[in-house]
């Protein structure tokens, strides 16, 4: 029985990976840490916050004393490292935020780690052999290939170009340091785009199938040739339990479904998509009259080309050999019936995004902890 801290458990990965772990491994001892940032929504953690083994502490990781203390009181043997601020266009208008969470928190949390578990130092110096710190990373680390580059390996060389990879290259540095310098137990996983339900509508594909139920425009950057490797998210969920159960100490795994996509294309696919369920489903033109897809009219026309990202990564791939091969890895969904689940999921739950979207939750946080 493992006993896991999960920070950043309340976003979006990270909730999808406690629902995954506490549906599959239903005696471990899950806690969540999560500061509630805009981005992390404690209705994400409905269906499980009332179960014994469930804990959720809302606090940051940057609080050094509050991990050693969880760690202590919860007897902690795993700690699997979700918490981010993860918006690449936030980095660009404000770092800071970044460097603070990304880096500082994720030393704290390394910190914390060591002296709890190999300084053992609420334990008269003894170091607590079974543990595991596993950090979740990005492909983005890598920097961006060009249409007929090899997809990125676990030694394709660190090449950050946004602050958001920076501070993630940063973080990986520092983990993979602590394994180096004192034997932490450490794994890493570098993961490709996911998808899926939970995801914070700022990102590209809960954004288009949100603003089409709005009637909204739907953004593309630059030329729209952009590619994004995506993965739906419980299959994230699964690779970092792989890693968990047989990861080797001190390795690196990547992740990702071989699914490699134009951002133009996706949007051209989720209209079609969401175009067949107002086809489908009438209630959808009731519930969303002003929708395009209400009056059989043609989503695509919503599509407006808008000034580019800075230092827009072109491309984006995840070779995830060692993994498939190591860990027996593959994905258990395909692009086709992930995609179909992440539209029916939000045309399922208006309330939520509307709820993130227009700023009530953020007031009720606000309120409840001021
Ligand atoms: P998210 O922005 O949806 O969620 C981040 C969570 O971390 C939120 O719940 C937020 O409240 C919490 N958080 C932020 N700052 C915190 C702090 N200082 N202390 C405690 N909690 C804090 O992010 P996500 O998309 O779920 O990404 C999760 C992790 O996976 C990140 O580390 C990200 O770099 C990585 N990742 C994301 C993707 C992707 O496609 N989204 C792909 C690969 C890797
Ligand atoms: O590759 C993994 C990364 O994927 C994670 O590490 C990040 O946390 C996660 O946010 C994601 O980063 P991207 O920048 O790839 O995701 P985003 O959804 O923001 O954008 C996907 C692509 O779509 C990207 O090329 C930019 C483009 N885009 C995005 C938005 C929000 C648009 O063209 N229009 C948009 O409005």
């Amino acid at each position: 029985m493992k006993k896991l801290l999960v920070t950043g458990g309340a976003g979006f990965i990270g909730a999808n990976f406690v629902h995954y772990w506490m549906n599959k491994y239903s005696a471990d001892k899950v806690v969540v840490l999560d500061a509630l940032t805009y981005a992390g929504n404690i209705a994400n953690l409905d269906s499980v916050k009332d179960e014994a083994n469930f804990t959720f502490v809302h606090g940051n990781i940057c609080d050094q004393v509050l991990i050693e203390k969880l760690l202590v009181e919860h007897g902690i043997d795993t700690l699997v490292h979700f918490a981010a601020e993860s918006h690449v266009d936030r980095s660009i208008t404000g770092p800071d935020a970044f460097i603070e969470t990304n880096i500082m928190g994720t030393y704290s949390l390394l910190k914390a780690a060591k002296k709890v578990w190999l300084d053992g130092a609420f334990n008269d110096g003894k170091v607590l052999e079974e543990h595991r710190f596993h950090h979740v990373s990005t492909d983005e680390v890598y920097g961006t290939l060009s249409p007929t580059d090899p997809a990125f390996t676990e030694d394709t060389a660190y090449a950050p170009n946004s602050p958001y990879s920076a501070s993630k290259a940063a973080s990986d540095h520092l983990v993979r340091a602590y394994h180096h310098t004192y034997g932490l137990n450490v794994t890493t996983s570098n993961c490709s785009n996911n998808y899926g339900p939970f995801h914070f509508p700022e990102k590209l594909i809960p954004l288009v199938i949100t603003n089409i139920l709005h009637d909204k425009a739907l953004p593309i950057y630059g030329d729209g040739q952009q590619i994004r490797d995506w993965l739906y998210v419980e299959d994230h969920a699964y690779g970092i339990d792989l890693v968990l159960q047989n990861g080797r100490i001190g390795e690196n795994y990547n992740i990702g479904g071989d699914n490699e996509w134009a951002n133009i294309d996706i949007v051209k696919t989720i209209s079609k998509l969401v175009e067949q369920e107002f086809v489908k489903n009438k209630d959808l033109g009731i519930r969303f009259p002003t929708a395009k897809a209400a009056m059989a009219q043609n989503t695509e026309s919503l599509i407006t080309y808008v000034k580019d990202r800075l230092g827009h990564d072109r491309r984006y791939a995840i070779d995830a050999t060692k993994t498939n091969n190591e860990l027996n890895y593959q994905p258990k969904e395909s692009f086709e019936t992930g995609i179909a689940k992440t539209v029916a999921w939000y045309l399922n739950n208006e309330e939520w995004w509307k709820s993130v979207m227009d700023g009530s939750y953020q007031n009720w946080i606000a309120e409840q902890y001021s």
